[in-house]
């Protein structure tokens, strides 16, 4: 590591606040370990919900910290009733649960581990952006607190300029019609960090609202007028080469701005603490297997996953699957258990279509949940028919994989736009999308002549070198990484000469 390790007597102690989907924990454990490689004591809190998920789906070792000194877990609660199901929770009402007690259980676990033997007195709070109250906590008990925003710095800028759209009268929409009567094409030149172009569909789809008291409208606007602005800095999970432009107009209001990403293996040894994951769901063990065995060729198989939080139709999955079938390509298609709710719970919808095993043989395997880096790591994967989300898109372009775009909700239809159009790695899907479109859209893709999926594999191999040339000794994350680990270390020196009052 480029830091040395801190020397004991001057441990700091961060406690790691992610937002409690899946989204946010993957990138936040990547956090705790960079953090835990550089001599930090971190405590890792998670929903008692997830916890139980946790264990669940990995048993004790989703928790085995045998071997690193100075990591650990906490739960809180999230304030939802209590649920034994493994499914994705309704993003619009934890958020709201969690923004309401939160605060509280932030306040007693911090008491609590400030007065646990052998444990650091917490020394700053690094809380998702969508946890944004913990600033507040924490500034109140006079620590340093950092919010982290698991998205993309496109996804950020639009989410800062929030009330502007309010205040402009873009927002809430007059009525229903302006979903489908084209207002959605309606220009945003004003807004400075956007790609050249944008428009309101480009922008997260939290704005697709006629509501004024819309809850997520509501909560986004907090998080970015009255939290992100009393935080000591910002972190982004992406690189200043990805998103200059947005990275600028973000920093022109939150100077103190740290782009870290994309955070891995990179930013600590790539043996460490190997088996400790986040994954909610357990991982299908027969992919690697699959894609080692099968005989495809470099670069050949197209890899099917939307995400953590997409619901779909079983009309639409059925789409999806004839259409991956027509295409004649081998795919790996991750089919979460709670992806089709049409009966409404999790896990009531839907199973292949009948034929549809036989048509595709051993060119085609279908799981429930995977260990999607490795997958898109792996030489046989050639593209990704994603949702773009942003891990997603950022763990694609890591490992240098063109992408499919079929976003579904929230800033994924801006990673979608940039992905397609700014950064040439995408080629974009409508969302009514049929068999026919699926199976063109995905041969065109993965085709070997010069087309665009040629071009955007291009592209793709371009950015996977400018993705580890950031997060590599001397690049611009892994510059931001140390400098966030001085910044914090020193700060909470200074606050532990000082003295904080409970
Ligand atoms: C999304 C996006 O994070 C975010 O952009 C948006 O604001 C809210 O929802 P999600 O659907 O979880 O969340 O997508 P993504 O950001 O891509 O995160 C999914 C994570 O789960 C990735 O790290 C991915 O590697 C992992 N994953 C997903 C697996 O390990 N296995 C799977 O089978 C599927």
């Amino acid at each position: 590591m480029a830091s040395p390790p801190l020397s004991e007597p001057a441990k700091p102690h961060a406690l790691l606040i992610p937002y409690p989907a899946q989204g946010h924990v993957n990138p936040f454990l990547k956090l705790a370990k960079a953090l835990h490689a550089r001599g930090f004591h971190v405590t890792f809190v998670h929903t008692e919900y997830n916890h139980g998920r946790l264990l669940r789906a990995r048993g004790a070792g989703a928790f085995d910290v045998a071997g690193a000194e100075g990591l650990r877990f906490e739960t809180i609660p999230d304030g939802l009733p209590p649920s034994g199901l493994d499914a994705t929770q309704d993003i619009w009402a934890l958020c709201e649960a969690t923004r309401r007690t939160g605060p509280a259980a932030v306040r007693a676990l911090v008491e609590r581990l400030d007065r646990t033997d052998g444990v650091p007195p917490v020394s700053c709070v690094v809380a998702d952006g969508a946890m944004g109250y913990a600033v507040h906590v924490a500034k109140e008990m006079g620590l340093p607190a950092y919010l982290f925003f698991t998205h993309s710095a496109c996804g950020f800028v639009a989410y800062l300029n929030f009330d502007q759209l309010v205040m402009r009268g873009y927002v809430p929409f007059k009525d229903e019609s302006c979903f489908t009567n084209g207002y959605l094409d309606t220009p945003v030149d004003w807004m400075g960090g956007m790609l050249p172009g944008a428009r309101l569909r480009d922008l997260p789809t939290f704005i697709r609202t006629t509501d004024p008291d819309d809850t997520m409208l509501t909560i986004i606007i907090k998080q970015c007028e009255l939290d992100a602005p009393v935080a000591d800095g910002i972190l982004l999970n992406t690189f200043d080469d990805l998103e200059r432009r947005a990275l600028d107009a973000t920093r022109a209001r939150l100077p103190n701005t740290f782009t870290v990403g994309p955070l891995g293996p990179d930013v600590y040894p790539p043996s460490y603490l190997p088996s400790l994951t986040s994954s909610l769901w357990r991982d299908d063990e027969r992919c690697a297997a699959w894609l080692d065995g099968s005989g495809f060729g470099a670069a050949s198989v197209v890899y099917v996953n939307f995400g953590s939080i997409t619901v779909v139709t079983s009309e639409q999955m059925d789409e999806f699957a004839w259409g991956l079938a027509a295409s004649g390509c081998p795919f790996l298609w991750v089919v979460r258990p709670d992806m089709v709710r049409d009966g409404g719970a999790a896990g009531s919808g839907w199973a292949l279509p009948e034929g549809f095993a036989e048509a595709v043989g051993a060119r085609g395997l279908t799981v429930g949940w995977c260990d999607q880096e490795a997958v898109l790591e792996h030489p046989a994967t050639g593209g990704f028919l994603s949702h773009c989300g942003w891990n997603s898109t950022l763990e694609s372009l890591r490992a240098g994989v063109p992408l499919l775009c079929w976003p579904f909700f929230s800033e994924q239809v801006t990673n979608a736009r940039y992905a397609c159009v700014e950064w040439g790695v995408g080629l974009e899907m409508p969302r009514d999308v049929g068999r026919a479109q699926v199976e063109a859209a995905v041969r065109e893709l993965m085709a070997a002549d010069d087309g665009r999926g040629a071009a955007a594999r291009r592209r793709a191999a371009e950015w996977k070198e400018k993705a580890k040339a950031a997060v590599a000794p001397g690049g611009s994350s892994r510059d931001n990484l140390e400098r966030f680990v001085q910044e914090i270390a020193s700060r909470a020196a200074a606050s532990a000469k000082s003295g904080r009052v409970l």
